[in-house]
């Protein structure tokens, strides 16, 4: 009786439909009684705070198995572009920097603070193979083919799950989590804007992109945030020509096509060199399937996706020490020759933001369009404001690294081009769970020093995932202990840097790239660029 009582019940309450069930549940406003809701004072901890916060916990993902030769050893840092973002120690890009931090230097105030942030953990995106050895295991499983033994076992009964190219649930508490991080760095900023104007945050139409900035601005302002800023959306993918310009995801750049496919020769190449003990290893624990090493690389790639995914994976411990600083390597591999230094539309994909960047800077509106810049947005005050305190960019990791070659943020080739027959010994210049994880962020603090003689200077100084990023090779910047430039000789570098760059020969000239190590690019622009 009760059972189809209650059956009845649902039956009913199904049959009036959401709109009648909705007068069941009224929201706040309807209710009432919300209490008391006085606010405090806005934070700004990199003011306030005697030690700088650190990001290091990758909570609740469960770490993943240290491998058997190395105890000590975390395969998370090793993951690439696929690590979670954590905070990079002060000394990360230069030694001289170890005292720095996120912290503003003694005697200097927060004048403005500008951020350009990766997407959160996310799906395979759909160029990547790794769903292709699902479907390969799901074959050989499905005729009974596959036995797997030791290490393997879970590999009869493992079936693959992931979604591709959206936010995970943890993709989405990065950005929750960077939205509350900055308001507590810089939410004293807000008090900047004059009354009745709201921040314009920005970001792109993808699904991961809108979804990162609403989590983002969920953690910053807190719900509801929709009538506390503007998210811009810049179309992204519209096919190049009728909506290619945008300066977050400059994908109308049609030279950018050939980093992405030159660079996959190098990757295949490195994985059959140091992945050619766990292949053999591997497939000495199965019957019934034969792996390749590009195969093993997508366990490797499995073991990060699954981790950020559902929050374990089995395949982590399945890997030594030296097999997971050969996947960070071919991560470092896929960006350096796809789009970073080693790439030839790498320095005009990031072009167009180093001009916003200067329009921000100097508060001074975009006349020239001559990049992936979009006329119709960055002429209007209103959807390209350049008199804003904060500033919040969304993009992809591609374009954060296109972005520090554009800014000629030249520490990063320190150590040179990279092989690819083998890892350079020591610490490496470049390497992409330092510069481009989920959920990076770029960060620019622009500050007003004041001296012993008490007159005031404005500097700007970059953080990348909370280390400086040493800005020595700019001309008038020098090497300052907290990674400072003085704002005017940065500003007129900038200048000359963007005026280095051809955005319309770097992008659409006909390069041709026989080989993509031997044209041995170090400064992301096409060979014969004049
Ligand atoms: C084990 O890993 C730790 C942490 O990465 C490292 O410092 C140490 O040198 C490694 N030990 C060996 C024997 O490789
Ligand atoms: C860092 O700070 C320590 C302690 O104040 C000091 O001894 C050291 O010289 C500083 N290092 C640099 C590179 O500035
Ligand atoms: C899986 O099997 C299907 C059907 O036989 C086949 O079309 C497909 O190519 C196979 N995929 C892989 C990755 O082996
Ligand atoms: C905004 O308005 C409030 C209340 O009227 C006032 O206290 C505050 O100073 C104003 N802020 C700015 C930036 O004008
Ligand atoms: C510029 O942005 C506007 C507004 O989003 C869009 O309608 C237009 O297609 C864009 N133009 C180009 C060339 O990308
Ligand atoms: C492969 O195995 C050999 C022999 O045990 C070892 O010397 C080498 O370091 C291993 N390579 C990798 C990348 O693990
Ligand atoms: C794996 O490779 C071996 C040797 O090339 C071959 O004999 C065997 O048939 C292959 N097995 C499968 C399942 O492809
Ligand atoms: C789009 O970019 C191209 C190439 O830089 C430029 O010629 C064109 O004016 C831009 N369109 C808009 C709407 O900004
Ligand atoms: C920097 O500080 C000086 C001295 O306090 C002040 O006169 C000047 O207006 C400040 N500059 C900015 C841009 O706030
Ligand atoms: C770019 O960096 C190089 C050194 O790495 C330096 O020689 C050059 O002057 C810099 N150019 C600009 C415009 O910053
Ligand atoms: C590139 O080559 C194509 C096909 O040969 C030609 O139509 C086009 O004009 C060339 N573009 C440039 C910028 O030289
Ligand atoms: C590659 O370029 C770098 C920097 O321009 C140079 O130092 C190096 O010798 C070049 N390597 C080769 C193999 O040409």
């Amino acid at each position: 009786m009760m059972a189809s009582a209650l059956s009845i019940a649902v039956l009913v309450v199904a049959a009036l439909g959401v709109s009648a069930q909705a007068g069941l549940f009224p929201p706040a406003s309807v209710v009432g009684f919300p209490g008391p809701t006085p606010t405090g004072a806005e934070p700004e901890v990199v003011a306030t705070a005697p030690a700088a916060p650190f990001q290091s916990s990758y909570y609740p993902l469960i770490h993943p198995d240290p491998p058997a030769d190395n105890k000590s050893f975390d395969p998370a840092r090793y993951w690439g572009g696929l690590a979670p973002a954590i905070s990079n120690p002060p000394d990360t890009f230069a030694t001289y920097l170890i005292n720095s931090s996120v912290l503003i230097p003694p005697t200097c105030e927060l004048l403005e603070a500008h951020m350009l942030h990766r997407h959160g953990a996310r799906y395979p995106s759909s160029s990547e193979t790794v769903s292709t050895l699902g479907t390969k295991i799901a074959n050989a499983t499905a005729t009974g083919q596959l036995i797997a033994t030791g290490e393997l076992a879970f590999l009869n009964t493992w079936k693959y799950g992931l979604g591709a190219e959206i936010l995970t649930p943890y993709g989405r508490e990065q950005l929750f989590d960077l939205g509350v991080s900055w308001r507590v760095k810089y939410g004293h900023l807000l008090d900047k804007f004059p009354n009745g104007t709201l921040p314009v945050f920005r970001t792109t139409s993808q699904d991961r992109m809108v979804k990162s900035a609403l989590n983002f601005a969920a953690g910053f302002f807190g719900i509801p945030y929709e009538d506390q800023y503007h998210q811009e959306i810049i179309i992204e993918g519209a096919p190049a020509g009728i909506a290619g310009n945008n300066t977050l995801s400059p994908a109308s750049c049609k030279n950018l096509l050939i980093g992405l496919t030159d660079s996959a020769a190098p990757i295949a190449k490195w994985q059959t060199i140091y992945l050619a003990n766990a292949t053999a290893r591997i497939n000495s624990l199965v019957t019934g399937i034969n792996f390749t090493a590009a195969d093993v690389g997508n366990m490797q790639s499995l073991c990060a996706y699954e981790s950020v995914a559902v929050g374990y994976s089995d395949f982590c411990r399945l890997f030594t020490e030296a097999e997971w600083e050969g996947f960070e390597y071919s991560s470092d591999l896929t960006y350096w020759y796809g789009f970073a230094w080693g790439a030839p539309a790498a320095a005009a994909m990031g072009v167009g933001w180093v001009q916003e960047l200067v329009a921000r800077l100097t508060h001074t509106p975009l006349t020239v369009f001559n990049s992936s810049t979009n006329s119709t947005l960055d002429s209007n005050p209103l959807t390209f404001p350049v008199n804003q305190s904060l500033y919040v960019d969304a993009t992809h990791d591609s374009f954060v690294d296109s972005v520090l070659v554009a800014l000629n943020f030249t520490s990063f080739i320190k150590t040179g081009p990279l092989p690819v027959d083998h890892i350079p010994a020591g610490k490496r210049s470049f390497v992409a769970s330092e510069t481009t994880p989920f959920a990076t962020a770029l960060v620019a603090q622009v500050v007003n020093c004041t001296n012993a003689s008490g007159s005031a200077t404005p500097y700007i100084r970059w953080l990348l995932n909370d280390a400086s990023v040493p800005l020595d090779n700019i001309p008038g910047c020098g090497a300052d202990a907290y990674g400072r430039c003085p704002l005017d000789a940065f500003v007129a570098a900038m200048k000359v840097r963007v005026g280095e760059i051809n955005y319309a020969f770097d992008c659409f000239s006909n390069v041709t790239i026989p080989d993509i190590v031997a044209a041995n690019i170090t400064n992301g622009r096409p060979p014969n660029a004049p």
